[in-house]
C-alpha cells in the first residue's frame, strides 16, 4: 500500500512524540501534540503506510497567516516524496482557508529541509539571529505567498 495523507487523530500523538524526541532538540511533549491536534485553526497531518505513521506536519492559521510548526519523516521513509506530499497538503489547507501566506523557521544549516521548502515554492525572507538553542543557531525564514505582489 502506498503512502497516503490524512488528518492526525488523538491516538497518533504517542508516535509523533517519539519522532519529535528523535529529530528535534526542543521536542513537543505528547500532551502538547495532543492539544495541537485538537486545537481550532490547527492543521495537523500525518502520512501513513499500512496504517503506520511515516511522517507528520503541523501548522496553524493565525488570523489569515499560516505558520508551520514542524515537519518530520521517519529515516527509513525519507527521499520518497513524503515530506513534499505533507507540505503540499498544508499548502492546500492554507489556500482553502484563504490565508495570505505560509511561513516557517528552519535551522540555517538544515539543508534537506531548506531544499524541500525551495522545491515547494517557499522564498527566503531573512534570518532570526540565535533563534535556536542546543546548539545555538540562526533560523532562516521561508515564506510561501499565495498572491505575489510585485
Ligand atoms: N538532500 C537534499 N535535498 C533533499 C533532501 C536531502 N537529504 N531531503 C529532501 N530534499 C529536498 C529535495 O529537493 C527533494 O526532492 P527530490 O527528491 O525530487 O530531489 C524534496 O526535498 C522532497 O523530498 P522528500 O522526499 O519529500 O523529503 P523527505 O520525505 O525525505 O523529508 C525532511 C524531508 C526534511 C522532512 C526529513 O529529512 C526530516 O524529517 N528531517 C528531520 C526533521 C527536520 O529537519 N524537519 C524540518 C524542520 S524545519
Amino acid at each position: 500500500m502506498s503512502n497516503y495523507i490524512t488528518f492526525a487523530k488523538s491516538e497518533d500523538a504517542v508516535e509523533i512524540a517519539k519522532m519529535e524526541k528523535e529529530f528535534f532538540s526542543s521536542p513537543w511533549s505528547e500532551n502538547a501534540i495532543l492539544s495541537e491536534i485538537n486545537a481550532p485553526d490547527s492543521v495537523f497531518l500525518v502520512s501513513k503506510k499500512n496504517n503506520n505513521i511515516t511522517g507528520y506536519i503541523s501548522g496553524r492559521d493565525i488570523a489569515g497567516e499560516f505558520y508551520i510548526n514542524n515537519i518530520a519523516v521517519k529515516k527509513e521513509f525519507r527521499r520518497q516524496g513524503t515530506a513534499f506530499l505533507l507540505l503540499s497538503g498544508i499548502v492546500n489547507s492554507a489556500k482553502e482557508r484563504n490565508c495570505e501566506f505560509i511561513t516557517l523557521e528552519v535551522r540555517a544549516s538544515n539543508y534537506p529541509a531548506i531544499a524541500l521548502y525551495k522545491k515547494t515554492g517557499f522564498e527566503f525572507l531573512g534570518e532570526r539571529k540565535n533563534f535556536y538553542s542546543n546548539p545555538k543557531e540562526n533560523a532562516a525564514i521561508y515564506t510561501f505567498f499565495f498572491n505575489k505582489r510585485i
